[in-house]
């Protein structure tokens, strides 16, 4: 885990995104720095998805900085964000299961033996390149012509990872990657991720309800509330109750008690 000396891969300094009279977001400060897990959490409302629409170019934000490596930059639309090495892996992660996992990989970046898109496609060497960079974080894919549709939530999951850092994504946003999976899959996920963060330097945001993955995984954490930052820190900073409490919205567990019995 980076400490606070190195550059930050990605900033975000007081962004505001408001929908029409509603404010979605006001005022978000948030730092990633290079290779760390990032946890971006809080409840439902609490403008956790409106964020990464405005990092992955998908929304404008109505005030404030996006900063990648210290430069700021603005995104026109989502491949200007893809462009600065942002890679978002969205639920549904934009998979078509009946085409094979090397066409999925490539999904309209094919590799051909002419430049004009008419070309040849290099089938082999696609095959080699989808096949090694899942096996580097983790799966091992024994036909990289079957379809998307035989392998696992976990796999799924894997082969949209490695596709994003193949093409360069330098911060990887994971929208509730393990929300969807069952137990045994959900460890696949964050076993990948772990596998990513050895890496060395990508960043990876991720978004999750879960407090223990959460836990589990992350080197970092933000918490969001109605679209205000309530907490933030490492996990070593983080003890006890601390992250229970912020990602209830900074109520106490006493307070949420009293609620019930109302
Ligand atoms: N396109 C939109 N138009 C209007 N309101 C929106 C839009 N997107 C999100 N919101 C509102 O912004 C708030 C934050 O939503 P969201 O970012 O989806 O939260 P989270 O992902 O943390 O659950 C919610 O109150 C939601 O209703
Ligand atoms: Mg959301």
């Amino acid at each position: 885990m980076a400490d606070n000396a190195t550059t930050p891969l990605i900033e975000t300094r007081g962004l505001v995104k408001k929908f029409g009279s509603f404010t979605a977001l006001n005022g978000v400060d948030l730092t990633v720095y290079p290779g760390e897990v990032h946890a971006l959490l809080g409840d439902n409302g609490a403008g956790k998805s409106t964020l990464i629409k405005i990092l992955s170019g998908v929304f404008k934000p109505t005030d404030g900085e996006i900063i990648v490596e210290g430069r700021p930059v603005s995104f026109a639309s989502p491949r200007d964000a893809t462009n600065a090495g942002i890679g978002t892996v969205y639920q549904d992660l934009a998979l078509n299961a009946l085409t094979s996992v090397t066409r999925n990989f490539f999904l309209g970046r094919e590799i051909t033996h002419f430049s004009s898109p008419f070309g040849l496609l290099k089938m082999g060497e696609m095959d080699r390149i989808a096949t090694e960079e899942m096996a580097k974080i983790g799966i091992n894919v024994a036909d990289p012509n079957q379809p998307v549709g035989t392998m696992s939530g976990g796999q799924r999951q894997t082969l949209a990872i490695a596709r994003a850092i193949y093409f360069g994504a330098k911060v990887l946003i994971l929208d509730e990657p393990t929300s969807a999976l069952g137990q045994k899959q959900q460890m696949e996920v964050l076993k990948t991720i772990r596998k990513v963060q050895k890496l060395g330097d990508i960043a990876i945001i991720l978004i999750t309800h879960n407090e223990i993955h959460a836990r589990l995984i992350a080197d970092r954490f933000t918490f969001l509330s109605l679209g205000e930052v309530i907490g933030r820190g490492t996990s070593k900073e983080l003890e006890g109750d601390d992250i229970k409490r912020l990602m209830a919205g900074g109520a106490e567990i006493g307070d949420l008690a009293k609620e019930l019995a109302d």
